[in-house]
């Protein structure tokens, strides 16, 4: 488990704090997803999970771990994958596969078991073939990809990921979804920053920071139905949850349709 206790995180020479009293607890193998208007604190947080930043007061543990507890650091950063907001940053390596090896390599991971994780990872995000093409040749969705493996090849029980699909077209955003829902259902936490609620259609739960504290704790349905909440966080219903609401209450049940396809299934089932 992940356990975020009453963390308060001001930057150096900031006048006020990015996160303020933020409590939270993150369970292994859960989705959560992570919203909030531009600066409430959500890429902060993103970076206090995998001990990036230590809290300036308060406590963040991953598995009773101390993120704050330098000779742990490495063990805190391979337990949690970070995904950054822009993955040209996190891109190090001349070719793909090198690129992927990177975390596991400096973690003194053995030859025979590198090659292994990185096929993995590469499996994992549909890459592979693409070991050595060179990162800079990629779409956008595929370097995106390539920045999710190279968070796997740490094999993380927690994967954070921010903005994942921000820059991407519908395509490249339903291949990063679909690797995320295969992750999730091989065992791996999901942890989404997002500005799109209709994705967090997948998640069990929904996490919304406003001014660097927590607005909203709980489940994607009771958010999507408070309309006070929603126009606080600046956040507009995603256009499925309002076909999904105005079906039922034209007395059709279309159960927890996530998909167009799953609306469609459940009204005409094949
Ligand atoms: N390196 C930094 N130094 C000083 N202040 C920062 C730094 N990074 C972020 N901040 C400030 O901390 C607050 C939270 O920023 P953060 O990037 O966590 O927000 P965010 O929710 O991720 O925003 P966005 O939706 O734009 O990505 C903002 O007020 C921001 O200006
Ligand atoms: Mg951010």
């Amino acid at each position: 488990m992940i356990a975020v206790e009453d963390v308060t995180y001001t930057y150096p020479g900031a006048g006020s704090a990015a996160l303020d009293g933020v409590s939270a607890t993150i369970a292994p193998g859960t989705w959560t997803v992570i919203v909030g208007p531009n600066g409430s604190g959500k890429s902060t947080l993103a970076r206090l999970l995998n001990g990036l930043l230590a809290p300036s007061a308060g406590r963040v543990t991953v598995d009773d771990m101390d993120t704050a507890d330098e000779a742990r650091a490495w063990d805190v950063r391979s337990r949690v994958g970070l995904v950054l907001q822009n993955p040209d940053n996190q891109i190090v390596g001349t070719v793909v596969e090198e690129d992927v090896a990177f975390g596991p390599e400096n973690l003194g991971v053995p030859r025979d078991e590198l090659r292994r994780r990185v096929d993995e990872a590469l499996a994992a995000v549909r890459l592979t073939g693409l070991e050595r093409r060179e990162p800079h040749l990629l779409s956008e969705g595929q370097k995106q990809r390539l920045a999710i493996a190279g968070a796997l090849a740490m094999r993380p029980a927690y994967l954070v990921l921010d903005e994942p699909t921000a820059m991407l077209d519908a395509e490249g955003r339903s291949d990063v979804l679909g690797v995320l829902r295969e992750l999730q259902a091989a065992g791996t936490a999901i942890i989404h920053i997002t500005h799109d609620l209709s994705e967090a259609l997948y998640a069990q739960r929904v996490i919304a920071l406003k001014h660097g504290a927590v607005a909203y704790d709980g489940p994607a349905s009771a958010l999507l139905a408070d309309d006070a909440l929603m126009a606080s966080l600046g956040l507009e219903v995603p256009p499925l949850a309002r076909l999904v609401s105005a079906l039922r209450g034209a007395g059709l049940d279309v159960g927890d349709a996530r998909t167009a396809e799953d609306v469609v299934e459940a009204l005409w089932p094949s």
